[in-house]
C-alpha cells in the first residue's frame, strides 16, 4: 500500500486531533516531522503519535524543505497560514490547511496564484463536512426531497468557559499560548465568527450548494470582556437561487436544541444534529429520523485528503470553498462596520461591496 509522507507544521491544541486522524489512518498515512516554534511540543506530538519517530523542527521552513515529507498539514495560528501554504506548494508538498484559510482576501488572491502556478494538491480541512447528519441532509436535498429550498439555517454555538476563565485570570500568555494570538485581532484576522463560525458557513454553503450573492450581520461581544473583537455573530445570506440563509455562531452561549442545520423548502424541512437527522414533509404527522453513530470527524477528512491526494478524488473542500467562507465573513465584517447589505462578487477573492439602495426600496 502507498503511504503518504505527513508533516504537521503547528503542535498546538488541534495538531493533538490531526495527530489521531493520521495514526488512524496508517499505513495510508505516516507523521515524518513535526515543527512548532516550541520544541517541547514538536516533540510531545511527535512521541505521542509516532513513538518519537518523527523528525522535529522549530520553523516552517524546515519542515516544508524537509526532503521526505510529501504532504504538509497546517495547524497554525492564523496569521501564518499563508507563509505556510505559500512556501509548501514552492516546495511541491501536498497541503491541508486547517481553517481559516488565511486572514484576508488580498492572501487569499496570492495562495490562488500559488497553487495555480505550482499544480500542488490543497485541502481544507472542513472536518464537519464528515458529520453523519450533515452528509444525510445533503443526500436528501440532493434527492430533491425538499423541492426548492426556501431558508437554511447553520448553528456553532457553545459556551466557551476556558476562554473566559483563561483570560479573566490575566494576560493570555506567552506568544505560544492558544490566546495570545486569539485576542489579537491582526493574527486571528477577526473574532469568533472567523474562528468558530468559519464552520458554521461551510455547512451552511455546502446545504446550498448555491453562490451566496449578499450578506449583513450583526455581532456583539456578550461574555468573554477580554475579547477584542466579537464572540458571536447571526449573518442572513442572500443565494442566487433567492433561497435565504442564517448563521448563528458564538462562544457566549449554546442553543436549547442543540441542532447544526434546518432547512425548510418547498415540500419540508430537515434538521440535523450531532447524532440524528429528521426530516417531515408538510402534511406528515410525525417526522422520519435517523440516528448516527458519532465519527471522529478529523479522521474522516484526513481519509479524504489521502483520497484526494492518492487516488485522484475530487475534494469537497478545494481552495475555492475556503475562499467563498472568507468573502462571507470579510463581507459579514463590512456590514457590521458600515450597517450595510454587502454584495458579494462571483470571484470569491473579490471582496463585497455595500450593496446599491434600490430605487423603491
Ligand atoms: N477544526 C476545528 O475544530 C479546530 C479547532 C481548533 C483550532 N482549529 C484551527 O487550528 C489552528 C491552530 O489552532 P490551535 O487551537 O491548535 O492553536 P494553538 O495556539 O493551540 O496551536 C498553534 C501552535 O502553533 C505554534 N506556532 C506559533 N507560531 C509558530 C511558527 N512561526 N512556527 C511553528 N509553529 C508555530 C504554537 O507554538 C502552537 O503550538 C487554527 O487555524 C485554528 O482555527 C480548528
Amino acid at each position: 500500500m502507498e503511504t503518504l509522507k505527513v508533516g504537521i507544521v503547528g503542535a498546538g491544541g488541534i495538531a493533538a486531533q490531526h495527530g489521531i486522524a493520521w495514526q488512524n489512518n496508517a499505513p495510508r498515512g505516516e507523521i515524518v516531522a513535526v515543527a512548532d516554534i516550541s520544541e517541547a511540543r514538536a516533540r510531545a506530538v511527535a512521541d505521542r503519535f509516532t513513538e518519537g519517530r518523527a523528525r522535529v523542527h522549530t520553523d516552517i521552513g524546515a519542515l516544508v524543505s524537509d526532503p521526505e515529507v510529501e504532504a504538509v498539514d497546517i495547524c497554525l495560528p492564523h496569521h501564518l497560514h499563508t507563509e505556510a501554504i505559500v512556501a509548501a506548494a514552492r516546495a511541491g508538498k501536498a497541503i491541508l490547511c486547517e481553517k481559516p484559510l488565511c486572514t484576508s482576501l488580498e492572501d487569499a488572491a496570492t495562495i490562488a496564484s500559488v497553487l495555480q502556478e505550482t499544480s500542488v494538491t490543497f485541502v481544507m480541512a472542513h472536518n464537519q463536512l464528515f458529520q453523519p447528519s450533515l452528509i444525510e441532509g445533503r443526500r436528501l436535498l440532493t434527492a430533491g426531497v425538499l423541492g426548492r429550498p426556501y431558508v437554511l439555517r447553520s448553528t456553532e454555538a457553545f459556551q466557551h468557559w476556558a476562554a473566559r476563565t483563561d483570560l479573566a485570570s490575566g494576560s493570555p500568555g506567552s506568544d505560544e499560548s492558544p490566546w495570545a494570538w486569539r485576542v489579537d485581532t491582526k493574527r486571528m484576522g477577526g473574532g469568533e465568527v472567523l474562528d468558530t463560525g468559519w464552520h458554521a458557513s461551510y455547512r451552511l454553503l455546502a446545504l446550498a450548494d448555491d453562490r451566496p450573492v449578499e450578506v449583513t450581520a450583526m455581532m456583539e461581544r456578550f461574555f468573554i470582556p477580554e475579547l477584542r473583537a466579537e464572540d458571536t455573530g447571526i449573518l442572513l445570506v442572500r443565494f442566487a437561487s433567492g433561497a435565504i440563509g442564517q448563521i448563528v455562531t458564538s462562544w457566549a452561549f449554546a442553543p436549547v436544541d442543540g441542532w447544526h442545520f434546518e432547512v425548510i423548502g418547498e415540500h419540508g424541512s430537515i434538521a440535523g444534529g450531532p447524532a440524528r437527522t429528521v426530516h417531515k414533509l408538510h402534511g406528515w404527522e410525525n417526522p422520519a429520523e435517523r440516528t448516527h453513530e458519532p465519527v471522529h470527524t478529523f479522521t474522516a477528512e484526513v481519509t479524504h485528503f489521502l483520497d484526494v491526494v492518492q487516488r485522484g478524488v475530487q475534494s469537497v473542500a478545494p481552495f475555492e470553498a475556503g475562499a467563498r467562507v472568507l468573502q462571507l465573513t470579510t463581507g459579514a465584517y463590512r456590514a457590521v462596520a458600515e450597517r450595510q447589505v454587502i454584495a458579494l462578487p462571483e470571484n470569491p477573492v473579490e471582496p463585497g461591496l455595500p450593496l446599491e439602495p434600490q430605487p423603491g426600496h
